[in-house]
């Protein structure tokens, strides 16, 4: 099964810089030793840029002769695509620059902007219906995890999100221990490995398919990727701070390879 390796970019990297960061990273992609790997095609980089990079990195894509493994989507959209939304952004748009994701209940969003499940749905849904992929975010607190609550807390954030769509339709699932987002701190195999097996379990319990992909996110770097990548069930990684910069990118995703 392909496996994807996303960045998140949060609100780093300027429409200058993105475009510098495609430029770069399709260079390097088109070199050796990436150029001559046979299964390079079961590899799928997505890149989350901010909003006002979302422009430039569609441009830099477009042109580019890997973009068949290059993929992109936005860090949110508002429900609705167009309307009286001040300062928000359009999942109408995304789906004009040719963005193939969205990203959906990230825990920063759901901490700091204050998201509710029922918003997180509403979103799902209003991905789904202008055709882009939505990849969920799902991940336990720490009070949660050390009070025993983790495949709780995370089949009630899967029931919320998914219970309202039809199974036939695509979604990608990223486990995300919020502990363990831009701590330092990664989750141990054992802990990877229940969370994606209780997800995998959830996820049939619903009827949706055994090829959705479950991503692991928290603080993966090129150290520990080879480790994470041999869990079974980990179908990929999202990547925060290790995605800023082309060269940890592409360390975290070589051992991808060697697993697909
Ligand atoms: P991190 O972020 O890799 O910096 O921990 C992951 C994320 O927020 O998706």
């Amino acid at each position: 099964m392909k496996k994807i390796i996303a960045g998140n970019w949060k609100l780093h990297h300027s429409p200058s810089k993105a475009r510098e960061f495609v430029a770069a990273l399709t260079q390097r992609l088109s070199a050796s030793p990436w150029k001559e790997m046979e299964n390079l095609s079961q590899l799928e980089f997505a890149l989350f840029p901010s909003a006002a990079a979302w422009e430039s990195v569609s441009e830099s894509l477009a042109k580019k002769s890997s973009k068949h493994i290059l993929s992109w989507g936005g860090q949110n959209a508002w429900t609705h695509p167009v309307g009286a939304f001040t300062g928000e952004n359009s999942a109408q748009v995304l789906k004009e620059l040719g963005a193939k994701y969205l990203l959906v209940g990230h825990s920063e969003r759901r901490a700091i902007f204050k998201e509710s499940g029922e918003l997180i749905a509403q979103k799902m849904a209003a991905a789904l219906q202008m055709g882009l992929v939505p990849l969920l975010c799902v991940g336990e607190t720490l009070p949660e995890r050390e009070s025993g609550q983790t495949l709780r807390v995370v089949e009630s954030q899967l029931n919320e999100a998914l219970s309202g769509l039809s199974q036939s339709q695509e979604v990608v699932i990223a486990y995300e221990p919020v502990w363990a987002i831009g701590t330092g701190r990664v989750a141990s195999s054992a802990q990877v490995a229940e969370a994606h097996f209780g997800i995998r379990s959830i996820l049939a319990k619903m009827r949706f398919s055994e090829s959705v992909p479950i991503l692991y996110g928290g603080s993966v770097k090129p150290e520990n990727s080879t480790e994470l990548i041999g869990i079974p069930d980990v179908g990929g990684f999202l990547v925060g701070g290790a995605s800023l910069e082309v060269d940890s990118f592409l360390k975290i995703a070589a051992p991808l390879l060697t697993h697909s």
